[in-house]
């Protein structure tokens, strides 16, 4: 018969093989697990996801996306997929949520010339961090957020 400990340690065992980096970074919030996860999608575009005539822009595959907070310290950093698609995962025991929100953007580091020669080289795709909500899994509370929306800004 299972006991509570083995499920527990099944379920570990789970997040691990689904997500490797997470079980390193799970903090232990009001009893459950919980996971701060923020997720999105880089277009090669200097304002987002859709061009002027309405055509949805190309994504930017390989970019180099960071978290930086208050002076521009890097909490984090990752890159994006084939998709344009990237997720960071924090231990929300080091990072304030309302802090997070108020006072952390992500960053891009790549330039977008990098995904398409005609647009600028200088100056990074910028965007603030919205909260979308929380995804409660067995005993793993995720917290999802996502950009506001990338923005060009001249680098600093
Ligand atoms: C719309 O704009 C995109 C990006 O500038 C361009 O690649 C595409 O050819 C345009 N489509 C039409 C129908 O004009
Ligand atoms: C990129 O990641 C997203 C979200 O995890 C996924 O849906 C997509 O299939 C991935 N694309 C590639 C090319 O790996």
């Amino acid at each position: 018969m299972a006991s509570k400990s083995a499920v527990f340690v099944l379920f570990l065992v789970v997040v691990a093989v689904a997500a490797p980096t997470a079980v390193a970074q799970l903090g232990i919030v009001g009893g459950l697990l919980g996971l701060i996860r923020i997720q999105g999608t880089v277009f090669c575009s200097i304002n987002g996801a859709v061009a002027v005539n309405g055509t949805a822009c190309p994504v930017f595959p390989n970019a180099l996306v960071q978290l930086r907070c208050g002076s521009g310290n890097v909490v984090s950093s990752t890159t994006t997929n084939g998709s344009g698609a990237f997720t960071m995962l924090l231990d929300p025991l080091q990072t304030l949520l309302s802090s997070l929100l108020s006072d952390c953007n992500l960053v891009v580091g790549t330039p977008l010339a990098t995904c398409n020669a005609a647009l600028p080289g200088l100056g990074v795709l910028r965007s603030p961090l919205q909260l979308i909500g929380n995804t409660i899994a067995g005993l793993l509370n995720v917290v999802n957020i996502a950009p506001t929306g990338f923005l060009l800004v001249p680098s600093a």
